[in-house]
C-alpha cells in the first residue's frame, strides 16, 4: 500500500509485473518508475506534494502484445484502483459521446470496493464472533427475557443467574438453557455441527423497482445514482427466510456482519483519498480518437471533441461522484494506442503534453510465444492443466510441442491477421478441442496425456497450410 513504509522499489515492481508478462521491459521500467514516484511523492514534504504531477504514460503497441495486461497487473501490484476505459466509446453515442466523467465515478467505485474490503478483513474475527451468536440464536434460541447474541462466552456465568431470570421463569430452566447454548457454543466451535440446517433471515438484495430515468429531468449520471441510492435506502429492508446448512450461514452471515461493523462514511472518505492518490485510468485506444490528418471535417471533428474532453479529466479538475468530490490531479492515467493508422502527433497538443512518457510496445517473437505459453503464472499451458487436474487427468506439453504451437501461432499471425499473443488462445483451445470433450467419458481419470510435437502436428498443421480454414478457426 502506498502510504507504508515499505513500498515495492521499481526493480521489485518490474520483477512482480515479471511473473506474468514476457519482456516489454521499457514499459515494465517506466509504470514502474511512475508507481514508485507515487509513493516518493507522498513522502515529499507537504507544500510540494500539490506541485508533483503524475508522469502519466502513452503505450504504443499492436494489439495483443501486453498493453492493457501490463497496466492491469501494475494497478495489482499496487493494490491500487483501477478501471479501464475505450476512448473510441465516447464518440458512439453522438457528438459529445459518453460523458467522460464516468471514468472517475468508477474509479471511486472500484475504491470504494477496495476499501470496504480491506476494512471487511480487517473486523473479519469480530464479525465471526457475531456470526457465532446469530448461528447459536438460531439453534437454540434463549429464553425470552434473557439477552441473546449480547452474551458474550463465558459473560454469564451459572451461579450468577439464579435470580436473573423473570419472576415466571425458574432459574433451572434459565441455567439448561444457557447451559445447552454453551454445549452447542462449543460443538458450533469443533465444526462438529456444520452440516445441520438452521432458519436465518437473510436482506433482500437492492431494491429493484426504483428506476430512474435521467436525460429529460435533466439530470446527470451522478445526480442520478445518487438520488438512486437515497430512495433505495429510504425503502425498507426486505429480509427473507431461508433454510441453509450452518456452514453456508457462516458465509452468508459473515458479509452481513462485518458489513455493519465498518462504517460506510469512513469507507468513503478512505475511498476518494485513495482514488485521487493511488487511483489508475487506462484509457484504452486513445490511438482511436486522434485525427489522422489536417482535414478537420466529419467525424474528426467528434474525434477532437472527446480529447477536448478528455484534457480537464487528465490535467486534474474535481468530480462530483456519488461518494464525494474526486481531484484529478494526481491520478495517474496510462493511454494506450496500436497507432497504425494516425500517430502520437495526431493528438491535440495539450492531450500529448498531458502523456510525457512515451512507451513502445515490441512486436511478439516466436521465443516470446513459447515463453508466454509456458512461463507466466497464469500461463495457458497450466491453466488447461488445472482444468484437467479437476478431473484427475494428467496433462503435459513437451518442449518440442510448444515451440510447434508458438511456431504455428507465429505463422498464423504473419499471414491472417496479427492478434498478438491472443492467437496462444485461438490456437490451443483448437489443439485440446477433442481432449476436454473426451474427459472424463472416453479419457477416465487417472489417465495421462502428453502434448507431443506430432500431436500438435497432427491437429493443426493442416489447417495452417489451408489459409481459408485457419482465416476462421485459429
Ligand atoms: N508480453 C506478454 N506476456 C504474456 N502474455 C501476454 C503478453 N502480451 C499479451 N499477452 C496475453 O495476451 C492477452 C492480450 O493482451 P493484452 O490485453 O495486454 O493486449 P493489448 O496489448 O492490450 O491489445 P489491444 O491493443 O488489443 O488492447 C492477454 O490476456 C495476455 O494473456
Ligand atoms: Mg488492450
Amino acid at each position: 500500500m502506498l502510504d507504508s513504509a515499505t513500498f515495492l522499489t521499481p526493480a521489485q515492481i518490474v520483477a512482480e509485473l515479471d511473473k506474468y508478462i514476457i519482456g516489454q521491459h521499457d514499459a515494465k521500467r517506466n509504470v514502474a518508475i511512475a508507481l514508485r514516484n507515487r509513493w516518493r511523492r507522498l513522502h515529499a514534504p507537504a507544500d510540494m506534494q500539490r506541485e508533483i504531477v503524475p508522469n502519466n504514460i502513452l503505450m504504443i503497441g499492436s494489439t495483443g502484445v501486453g498493453k492493457t495486461e501490463i497496466a492491469r497487473r501494475l494497478a495489482a501490484i499496487a493494490d491500487a484502483p483501477f478501471t479501464k476505459v475505450e476512448a473510441s466509446k465516447f464518440t458512439e453515442v453522438g457528438y459529445v459521446g459518453r460523458d467522460v466523467e464516468s471514468m472517475v465515478r468508477d474509479l471511486a467505485e472500484q475504491a470504494v470496493n477496495l476499501v470496504k474490503q480491506r476494512r471487511k478483513e480487517a473486523v473479519k474475527s469480530q464479525a465471526a464472533q457475531a456470526v457465532e451468536d446469530a448461528i447459536l440464536d438460531a439453534l437454540i434460541p434463549p429464553l425470552p427475557g434473557v439477552g441473546s447474541s449480547v452474551v458474550k462466552p463465558g459473560g454469564l456465568g451459572f451461579g450468577g443467574s439464579t435470580g436473573a431470570g423473570p419472576d415466571d421463569m425458574p432459574s433451572s430452566d434459565l441455567e439448561l438453557n444457557e447451559r445447552t447454548r454453551e454445549r452447542f457454543r462449543e460443538k458450533l466451535q469443533r465444526g462438529e455441527l456444520e452440516e445441520r440446517f438452521i432458519d436465518i433471515k437473510v436482506q433482500q438484495g437492492g431494491s429493484p423497482g426504483i428506476g430512474l430515468m435521467g436525460g429529460q429531468a435533466g439530470l446527470d449520471e451522478a445526480s442520478l445514482q445518487g438520488l438512486q441510492d437515497m430512495l433505495g435506502s429510504m425503502m425498507p429492508k426486505k429480509t427473507r427466510k431461508r433454510k441453509v446448512t450452518i456452514a453456508e450461514a457462516r458465509k452468508i452471515l459473515l458479509d452481513e456482519e462485518a458489513a455493519k461493523l465498518i462504517d460506510m462514511d469512513e469507507v468513503k472518505d478512505e475511498a476518494i483519498r485513495l482514488a485521487e492518490n493511488a487511483g489508475i485510468i487506462f484509457i484504452d485506444e486513445i490511438d482511436k480518437v486522434a485525427s489522422s490528418n489536417a482535414n478537420k471535417s466529419g467525424p474528426d471533428v467528434s474525434r477532437e471533441g472527446v480529447q477536448r474532453d478528455l484534457l480537464p479529466i487528465v490535467e486534474g479538475s474535481a468530480v462530483t461522484t456519488k461518494y464525494g468530490v474526486v481531484n484529478t490531479d494526481h491520478i495517474l492515467f496510462i493511454a494506450a494506442g496500436a497507432f497504425h493508422v494516425s500517430k502520437p502527433s495526431d493528438l491535440i497538443p495539450e492531450l500529448q503534453g498531458r502523456f510525457p512518457i512515451r512507451v513502445e510496445l515490441q512486436s511478439l517473437t516466436k521465443e516470446d510465444f513459447y515463453r508466454i505459453l509456458k512461463d507466466p503464472k497464469n500461463a495457458l499451458t497450466k491453466q488447461y492443466e488445472a482444468l484437467l487436474k479437476a478431473e484427475d487427468v494428467e496433462l503435459t506439453f513437451d518442449d518440442a510441442a510448444l515451440e510447434q504451437l508458438a511456431g504455428i501461432a507465429f505463422e498464423v499471425n504473419s499471414e491472417v491477421e496479427n492478434i498478438g499473443a491472443r492467437r496462444l488462445h485461438t490456437v490451443m483451445s483448437r489443439l485440446l478441442n477433442d481432449i476436454l470433450f473426451d474427459v472424463p467419458d472416453r479419457i477416465g481419470p487417472n489417465a495421462h496425456i502428453q502434448v507431443t510435437r506430432e500431436l500438435v502436428e497432427q491437429r493443426l498443421q493442416g489447417m495452417v497450410r489451408n489459409r481459408d480454414l485457419s482465416q476462421y478457426i485459429l
